[in-house]
């Protein structure tokens, strides 16, 4: 039988953790710095990283990008909030079986449910178990309770989320967020669904910040590479 290629793959360690100085992490370090730039009259307290479609480097920029911020010293929540496809406890070597959708279906608190990581100053809120109604969690009063209880206690909130094209979750978590960052997948990302997929974002009431363009090749050892969207 063919092997279907798996997107969620267990074994995600992060090169801002593993080689902090390679030019990879340094791409990383320009987004943060990106980020902090494009948002300077009013600071990005909650922030959403979302693609087109499946596949397309999303968990792995939210994490790298959760890494980075903290290295800075900021406290930092990053927050499985891809309830269909979670991939935030692999990445971090965590147990899923309590998190967000626990939290959000008041089975356990938020400070409960939120797990310390190897690096210090990030902490991460796993998905929980997959529910059958991820939209309509993500839309309750409950997860606009959570943000506010995190707000106070985070310098920066990240969220990783699903596919925009594919489901509404991140549209919902887009108008919850202060703003959002959009990965592109060199090579992959279709023109006109990416299109599609920034006029949905802009239209959030959350800012789009800009876009991470991810897996480019190496041109002059910038491999991930950053770019504004005014
Ligand atoms: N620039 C890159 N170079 C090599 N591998 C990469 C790169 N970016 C992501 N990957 C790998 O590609 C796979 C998909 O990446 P990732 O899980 O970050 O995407 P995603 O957009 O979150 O996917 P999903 O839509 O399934 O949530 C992972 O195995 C990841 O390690
Ligand atoms: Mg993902």
């Amino acid at each position: 039988m063919k092997k279907r290629k798996k997107t969620t793959n267990k074994n995600r360690g992060l090169i801002t953790i593993l080689n902090p100085k390679s030019p990879i992490s340094e791409q990383y370090r320009t987004v943060r710095t990106n980020i902090q730039f494009s948002a300077v009259d009013d600071s990005v307290h909650t922030l959403i990283v979302t693609s087109t479609g499946p596949g397309e480097g999303k968990s792995t920029t939210v994490a790298n990008l959760a890494v980075v911020m903290a290295q800075q010293g900021k406290k930092v929540l990053l927050i499985d909030s891809d309830m269909r496809k979670p991939t935030v406890h692999y990445t971090f070597q965590l147990p899923n079986t309590i998190g967000l959708t626990n939290v959000l279906t008041k089975q356990i608190s938020f400070v409960d449910a939120i797990r310390e990581t190897e690096i210090l100053d990030l902490f991460v809120l796993t998905s929980g178990p997959i529910p059958p109604n991820p939209a309509e969690l993500l839309a309750s009063k409950s997860m606009a309770d959570l943000i506010e209880m995190a707000k106070e206690q985070f310098d920066l909130i990240l969220f990783d989320a699903p596919p925009i094209l594919a489901v509404t979750d991140a549209q919902i978590l887009a108008n919850l967020c202060d703003a959002s960052l959009f990965v592109l997948s060199s090579g992959k990302t279709d023109r006109e669904e990416a299109m599609k997929a920034v006029e949905m974002l802009k239209a959030a009431k959350g800012k789009l910040l800009g876009t991470v363009l991810n897996g480019r090749k190496e041109v002059k050892s910038s491999y991930y590479y950053y770019y504004g969207h005014n």
